[in-house]
Order: structure tokens, then sequence, then C-alpha cells
């Protein structure tokens, strides 16, 4: 099936009520296991490719997966999202390899590092937004700075995120700058800081509405409605991995991810698109220990990659039926990326600031 848009699938989540969760994809191991599981429970896919990976895997190996996955199932549309990009030349040179949808990541300055200035964060991602319409392509923008609302720092952990302290003000969105932001950007999704951040060590505890503000997802899709909300770090870290992961010689200290039934909330509240990376990194990263554990002789990769693809398998399916999305993939019919862009200059894509009573 042809590519779809981060718009056109979320527009048809939003009209279904269900949430699509992203993928983050490196290799060939993890675009099958995403893509069998979607075949399996009939779920659109978004698969989503942060700098980090494009630099590990490059640029045509990444479109050339993304080619196979779609002869190998006709009938699951796929999403291919540029995660985190950090200027513009990550978004556009994303879109000459056939991305169809990009995040220009204007929370934080191009060294994916320093907190941006709101002025900074709403030019860059509407002059962003200007040239990917053009040609069809979504953009995701951010407000708000991802880091945990316990320690008041931005995630390190995976080797990018804001540096040093950060306030209450930039850990959460503000749901009037969140108005005027998608007014001035023209956003087709726009991700929020709530307290989640990226990585396995998000809340030293299960998290609750001090240190997860689900309050702020309900606040801005009271103010803003028809806007795709996007929630980050937001991985669950199951237990059950934790412990497998450990069991087998893995040392991960006792942590808290976000609870399903949060994200199921924010469903309900106007989230649409869910990123996770963590959980399955942990997924094939538990089997991968345990194969190596239990058959100290082996050496064959795909004796350690085959246990890993079914892992992530099982677990990506779970999060489809989860989310809601399982069941929706047949339903959709892709529009091309020129008749996007054709919607866009009819203004027939702008985004609908129906601002609520609460505004
Ligand atoms: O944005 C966070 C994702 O987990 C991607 O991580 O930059 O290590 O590929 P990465
Ligand atoms: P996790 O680290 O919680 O999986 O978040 C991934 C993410 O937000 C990618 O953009
Ligand atoms: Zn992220």
């Amino acid at each position: 099936m042809a590519r779809i848009t981060l718009r056109q699938l979320l527009d048809h989540a939003a009209e279904h009520g269900y949430g699509v969760p992203a993928f983050n994809i490196n290799n060939m191991e993890q675009v099958l296991a995403i893509m069998a599981a979607a075949e399996e429970c009939d779920a659109p896919v978004i698969l989503q490719a942060s700098r980090g990976a494009r630099a590990y895997a490059g640029d045509v190996m990444l479109a050339k997966m993304v080619e196979a996955a779609e002869a190998m199932h006709p009938t699951i549309p796929i999403c291919l999202h540029q995660d985190h990009g950090n200027d513009e030349a990550t978004c556009f040179s994303a879109i000459q390899h056939g991305f169809t949808s990009v995040m220009m990541d204007g929370s934080l300055e191009a060294d994916a590092k320093t907190p941006a200035s709101y002025d900074y964060n709403e030019s860059i991602t509407r002059r962003v937004a200007e040239m990917a319409h053009k040609v069809g392509v979504s953009v995701e923008g951010e407000l708000g700075v991802l880091g945990s609302l316990e320690t008041g720092k931005g995630d390190k952990e995976d080797g990018h995120g804001a540096e040093g302290a950060l306030s209450h003000d930039q850990l959460l969105t503000d749901p009037d700058q969140a108005v005027a932001f998608v007014r001035a950007t023209k956003v087709d999704a726009l991700a929020i800081a709530m307290g989640t951040s990226h990585g396995a060590y998000k809340f030293s505890r299960k998290p609750d509405g001090e240190i997860l503000a689900m309050h702020v997802v309900k606040a801005i899709h009271e103010r803003l409605p028809g806007i795709h909300l996007v929630m980050h770090g937001s991985s669950s870290v199951p237990e059950s991995l934790q412990e497998l992961f450990n069991r087998y010689g893995g040392e991960m200290p006792k942590t808290w991810g976000v609870p399903i039934e949060e994200i199921q909330a924010g469903i309900r509240h106007g989230v649409r698109k869910v990123n996770i990376d963590t959980d399955c990194r942990l997924a094939m990263a538990a089997q991968i220990r345990r194969i190596a554990t239990e058959k100290r002789s082996e050496f064959d990769p795909r004796k350690f990659l085959q246990p890993s693809m079914d892992a992530l398998k099982t677990l990506c399916r779970e999060r489809y039926e989860q989310f809601g999305s399982a069941g929706h993939a047949s339903k959709i019919k892709p529009l091309s990326l020129a008749e996007m862009a054709k919607r866009y200059r009819a203004g027939a894509l702008d985004p609908r600031i129906e601002v609520s009573r609460a505004a």
C-alpha cells in the first residue's frame, strides 16, 4: 500500500477515537517485527527514525527497508516519520528520502541540548511547516521541554535532550501558548511536555498526577480539540521486561514508565501519536541476554535475533490493541503527497483552532 502521511493517519485516528504507537526503527529486525505485528491485527503503522537511526543505518538503507515493508504488507498504510528533527536540513533531507512526516523539534536549539526560546521555536517550526506542506508532508512540532518533574532535569540518558535544570514552566506545556503556537506554525500534530522523558528511568515510583501531568493533556485538548497531541517518552517499561533483563545478567535499577491506562486516558483526550522506543529496545535486549546466558556456545546471530523479533512483535501487537489502532489499517486509503499538497494549498488542512469554553 502507498505510504501515508501523519496528518491523514491521525485525522483517521481522531475520527475513530484511537491512538497510534510510533515505533523507532534502526534495523531490519525492528521493521520486520513491527510490521508482522501490524499485519496480524490490521493496524496502521508509524515507523520513526531519529537522527541517530539515520546515522546508524544510513538513509538509503532505511528508505529501502520501508519500501520492502510496503511490498510485504500491501494492506498496511505506513507513515515514515523523522523523530526529533533538530533543524531545517534534517527535516528536508528526510523528505528527500521519502519520509512522509517530520518532527521539527524547536523546543531545543539545533544542538539538541539547549532549551530554545518560544520565538525561536515558533519561527523555525513555521518555516518547516510552510515548506513541508508545499509537498504534502506533515509536520509535528513540540512545545515545552521533555524532562522529569521529579528531578527537574531533561533526559540525557540516550545522549540527547535538554541539559541543566529546567523549571516547571519549561517542563509543562502552557495551554494558552499551545493555542498561539499551533495558530502561528500550522503544525499537524503537537508534542507536549507533561513530565515524560526518554529512556528507561522516567519515574522513581509509580507515577501519579504530581509527576505525570495528565491534567496538561486535558487542558490543552480542551482548548485545542481539533489538534492531534503527541506523547513522547511513552514507554511503559513493563516490570516483566525489567525482570527478564535482570534475570539474565542485566543491571537495571527498579524504574517506572508511563502506565498503559494513563496513555489510554490521554487517547480519550486527544493524544493520537504515542512514541515508543525504550520498550522495544528492552524487549529485544532481554532476549539477547537470555540466549547469551542459556546457550553459551551459540554464535549464530539469527539465534539471538529471532527470539528478539518475536518478543518485539508481541509487544507491538499489545500496543496496537491497547491503543485501539488494531483493525483500522484496511479501512484507510492513503492519499498521495500531491493530493495532500493540494489540500494544504486550499487551506483545507489548516489547524482547527476552535478555542473552547476553557480558553
Ligand atoms: O528520541 C528518542 C528515541 O528514543 C531515539 O533515540 O536518538 O538513541 O535513536 P536515539
Ligand atoms: P521512550 O524512550 O519512552 O520509548 O520514548 C521514545 C520517544 O519519545 C521517541 O521520540
Ligand atoms: Zn521523543
